[in-house]
């Protein structure tokens, strides 16, 4: 875990045969979508819904049927009212099954964990999510695979076909089937489904025609309403209620899975479990998603590896760039308005992260490489443990669709360890892909913004970017430091006003055609700074440099600010740095032009032998 930049890098490498589920997720070889014809539909056949499950709870004077999806090849996720308690004791999940007790590819697994949603209102049915943990993993074949779930900001128009499958009854209060079932159901949209149900809400999506006829029924709870888009069956719904069976006019209601994107990663710890944004722009009833360009991502994983899980969502809506490498500080969708503060547009600062604890918002922070975050150490001392915080990028709007956005577990958290302000670089569990959207700032490394310069900060905070809480950008320019003796260590600028949810975030400014990070805002600090800044009307900022060490530890080689130089150079940057004087916390150091000469060998020797570290507890650990 130290050393886990390494270890990240070694772990792709010698990953054999992985199950991603982002890879592998929603693929269904044998599914040849029959023309349809549960209630009013056909059974399937064989591996044509290879995440079905089949679960089997014991009750009072029998056993419960409900329905179930493999999320990956531990999980099944459910409805919460197929439970009533979460003891696991007599449950029993089947996979692999279409005929029961005549599956010859199907495999039986008990369950050593239930997780119902916490909010889960079995008056409302709002939240009827739960998740299942097999007792032991099930091997991938064309009879079981996972589903691919909604990302949050997936949006699932009203008349978009999809697929409900189950072994429930065939007709209200009928018999249960022994046979699977498929049937097909235009989704409903949740102003009209609100109109028949009345209680319709954001965390629910409805799928049924208005005639009826074709629906879901008791025992196919929580199981999976499918659509498809690019070939990839996506989850976009749970099972969850309904009046009676296929009656006109009452769709069947569903848990949205969308919305439970930052949940199930917080609560599944190994694996990775496959979001992909579904975004159907065909609105006719016989509309599958077809000609969306096909998925692409760049997860890495290994089943053996002890790594936290990925979460990745990808979109297919953004063309993802085809940067050969990584460059920082490009922002091609940057426009900043120069009327001080003002709300962003898409694609502004793409590397701006909402760093995020139970799904709200905490602190702003930065992508500084291909998979670490930079923000404010204040920011973890209460809560320093890296599986409790999810990092989320290409966001705009905290309330809202992000139709860009992707959410990413966090493996490890690094707090540097200085006197006065200290900085926190998370790292993340998969590098997201790279996009208009997504991008890495470059960070500042010993540069000189003069005074004058215009530089930003970006943030959001309650009370801030209106009803749907859009990112803030605030312009500033660097002045002065009245303090003679910060002009070393901290960057000063005019003011403009911070909150808490700003820290974290980034003071930035430009260079060339480069956006560096000169600073990390803090709020805390706000109170002292101010009442200096009081008379002076002065900001004060630790240098982003001053933090280099740290930050070349833990972040690795910075990422170069343009690609046209002829080798990639890890820590030298391709544009000319200003001359720096060693500030005190380095020490131990002289301020001879020698030392950034020994400070790289010093490097590299430190990423052989940690490179060596990880081949020998990787070893171990296998
Ligand atoms: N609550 C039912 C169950 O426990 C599922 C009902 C679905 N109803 C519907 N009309 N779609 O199995």
């Amino acid at each position: 875990m130290r050393f886990f930049t390494c270890g990240v890098l070694l772990l792709a490498l010698t990953a054999t045969g992985g199950d991603a589920q982002i890879d592998v997720c929603g693929k269904a070889a044998l599914n040849t979508k029959a023309e349809s014809r549960i209630v009013g539909g056909q059974a399937a056949t064989a591996g044509s819904w290879p995440w079905q499950a089949r679960l089997l709870i014991p009750v009072t004077g029998g056993t419960a049927l409900c329905g179930g999806s493999l999320i990956n090849s531990q999980w099944i996720l459910s409805a919460a009212h197929c439970f009533s308690s979460t003891s696991t004791t007599g449950v029993v999940v089947n996979l692999g099954e279409t005929q029961i007790n005549n599956s010859p590819n199907s495999v039986s697994r008990s369950v050593s964990q239930i997780i119902v949603h916490p909010n889960y209102n079995s008056q409302s049915q709002d939240n009827d999510v739960s998740l299942l943990k097999l007792s032991s993993s099930v091997t991938f074949n064309d009879y079981i695979s996972p589903v691919c779930l909604a990302a949050a900001g997936s949006d699932f128009p009203g008349g978009t076909t999809a697929w409900v499958t189950g072994f429930g009854t065939l007709s209200f209060q009928g018999s249960a089937s022994s046979t699977l079932q498929e049937v097909s159901v235009p989704i409903v949209s949740n102003t009209q489904c609100s109109a028949s149900y009345g209680s319709i809400t954001n965390n629910m999506i409805c799928a049924g025609l208005t005639d009826g006829g074709k629906d879901s029924c008791q025992g196919d709870s929580g199981g999976p309403l499918v659509s498809e888009q690019s070939g990839r069956w996506i989850l976009a719904g749970i099972v969850s209620f309904g009046r009676g069976c296929a009656l006109p006019n009452f769709p069947g209601v569903y848990a949205r899975v969308s919305e439970y994107q930052t949940w199930i990663d917080t609560q599944i710890t190994s694996n990775q479990t496959g979001f992909i944004v579904f975004n159907c722009n065909k609105t006719d009833l016989s509309g599958s998603c077809s000609g969306e360009p096909p998925i692409t991502n760049g997860t890495t994983s290994s089943t053996t590896t002890t790594t936290p899980d990925v979460h990745q969502t990808t979109t297919t809506s953004p063309p993802e760039t085809t940067t050969p490498k990584a460059v920082c500080g490009r922002a091609v969708l940057n426009s900043p308005v120069f009327d001080g503060s003002s709300v962003v547009s898409a694609g502004q600062w793409p590397w701006m992260a909402s760093l995020q604890k139970n799904g709200q918002h905490v602190c702003g922070g930065t992508l500084v490489s291909l998979d670490s975050v930079l923000s404010n150490a204040d920011c973890f001392s209460s809560s320093p443990v890296a599986s409790e915080w999810t990092v989320v990028l290409g966001r705009l709007k905290q309330n809202g669709s992000n139709p860009f956005e992707v959410s990413l577990t966090v493996t490890n958290i690094t707090l540097s360890n200085q006197t006065g302000s200290n900085v926190a670089v998370l790292k993340l569990s998969t590098a997201p892909v790279l996009n208009d959207y997504i991008q890495p700032i470059c960070l500042d490394n010993g540069r000189t913004f003069p005074v004058g310069t215009t530089c930003w900060a970006a943030g959001w905070s309650s009370g801030r970017g209106g009803e749907e809480k859009v990112l803030q950008e605030f312009q500033t320019s660097v002045l002065e430091c009245s303090r003679p003796t910060a002009a070393n260590d901290s960057i000063c600028t005019t003011m403009f006003t911070l909150a808490e949810g700003d820290s974290g975030g980034p003071l930035m400014c430009q260079q060339g055609a480069s956006w560096y990070q000169a600073a990390v805002l803090s709020f805390a600090r706000r109170s002292l700074r101010r009442r200096r800044a009081v008379a002076v009307a002065v900001m004060e900022f630790e240098k982003l440099s001053q933090f280099e060490d740290f930050l070349v530890q833990t972040v690795g080689p910075f990422l170069p600010s343009t690609i046209n130089s002829s080798s990639f150079n890890p820590t030298t940057p391709t544009t000319p740095i200003a001359p720096t004087t060693p500030t005190a916390s380095v020490s131990t150091c002289t301020s001879t032009p020698v030392w950034h000469i020994h400070k790289k060998i010093f490097f590299y020797l430190r990423l052989i032998f940690h490179t060596l570290w990880n081949i020998i507890s990787s070893e171990h650990k296998h």
